[in-house]
Order: C-alpha cells, then sequence, then structure tokens
C-alpha cells in the first residue's frame, strides 16, 4: 500500500499469556501501565505503519494469529511470555512465516531467573528485544521499519 510515497507497513503485535495483567503484575518487573494505555501512543508514534493488536493466554492461538497475518503482514513483534522458554510449536510456526519475527520481552530475562535465560524461539526470529520496559515494543518497532534511516556508518542486518 502507498500512502504519500511511504509505504504503509501492517506490523501484528502479539502478547502471550499473563500480558492481559500489564500493570496490575510484578509492577516492579513490569511496570504500572497496561498495554490498552501504551498502545495508542505507539501507534500515534508511528501513523505510516499499521500496528494491530492481539493478545491470547493460549499457546494454540498464538500460532493461529501468526499463521493468520505471517503471509501478510511485515512483521510481527512477539512477546511470547512463558511459552518463549518451553514451546517448541511457537517455534516452528515461527520458521514456516514469511514475515520476520521480532521476539521481544518487557524484563531483562537475562538478570532474572535461570529458567528464562534460555528461548525456544530466538532462534527462528529476525532478533531479540528485552530489558527496556515497553520501550522494547517500540524498538521492535524501529527494527522493522525501513523509513528509519540509521546513523551513517551503521548498517540495518538483514532487514
Ligand atoms: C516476559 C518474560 C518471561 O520470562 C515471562 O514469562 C513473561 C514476560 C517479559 O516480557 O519480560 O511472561 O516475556
Amino acid at each position: 500500500m502507498q500512502r504519500n510515497n511511504i509505504r504503509s507497513m501492517k506490523i501484528q503485535i502479539i502478547n502471550g499469556p499473563n500480558l492481559n495483567l500489564l500493570g496490575r503484575r510484578e509492577p516492579g518487573i513490569y511496570g504500572s501501565s497496561s498495554f490498552d494505555d501504551y498502545l495508542p501512543q505507539l501507534q500515534a508514534r508511528y501513523p505510516d505503519v499499521q500496528i494491530d493488536y492481539y493478545q491470547s493466554n493460549v499457546e494454540g492461538e498464538l500460532i493461529n494469529k501468526m499463521q493468520e497475518v505471517g503471509f501478510d503482514y511485515d512483521g510481527i513483534v512477539l512477546n511470547a511470555g512463558a511459552y518463549t522458554h518451553t514451546s517448541i510449536a511457537l517455534q516452528d510456526c515461527i520458521r514456516s512465516l514469511k514475515c520476520p519475527v521480532i521476539e521481544v520481552h518487557i524484563s531483562n530475562v537475562h538478570q532474572r531467573e535461570e529458567f528464562r535465560h534460555h528461548s525456544m524461539i530466538s532462534a527462528a526470529c529476525k532478533g531479540v528485544i528485552c530489558g527496556f520496559g515497553l520501550d522494547s515494543y517500540r524498538l521492535a518497532i524501529e527494527a522493522l521499519s525501513p523509513s528509519q534511516p540509521l546513523p551513517k556508518g551503521e548498517a540495518k542486518i538483514g532487514l
């Protein structure tokens, strides 16, 4: 799609289990803002990007949504929550899609319990962003957006 010569991208944000509780869930780790409060700010910042949002606590529903958009959208920003650390099915799904998937985490999982240090999905993703609070999602949009020039001499790898 073309709008004012700028390509209008479609990016799907997908949040996994317990991320519907953002703002109420362990605020010391995940902050005090709900995703519903954050999303409009993110959308307003990228008027030329269609940013859609989906959340489910159910692994198969996350897979269904990724299959639905993954051959049509320009990218997926995925916070798979705890399924990050367990789900071969999510990894297989990411490998099956046409569009790039960026793995995001609000917390720095590497500063936390050891079981959070391993991701079943990182190897299938284009890249991983973690530890920047809700700003991790914005950084993932930046990584997917070709309209954001990097400083001279820096190359955007693979996107
Ligand atoms: C999380 C980190 C995961 O380990 C955890 O299970 C979550 C949230 C994060 O965004 O920091 O649910 O993905």
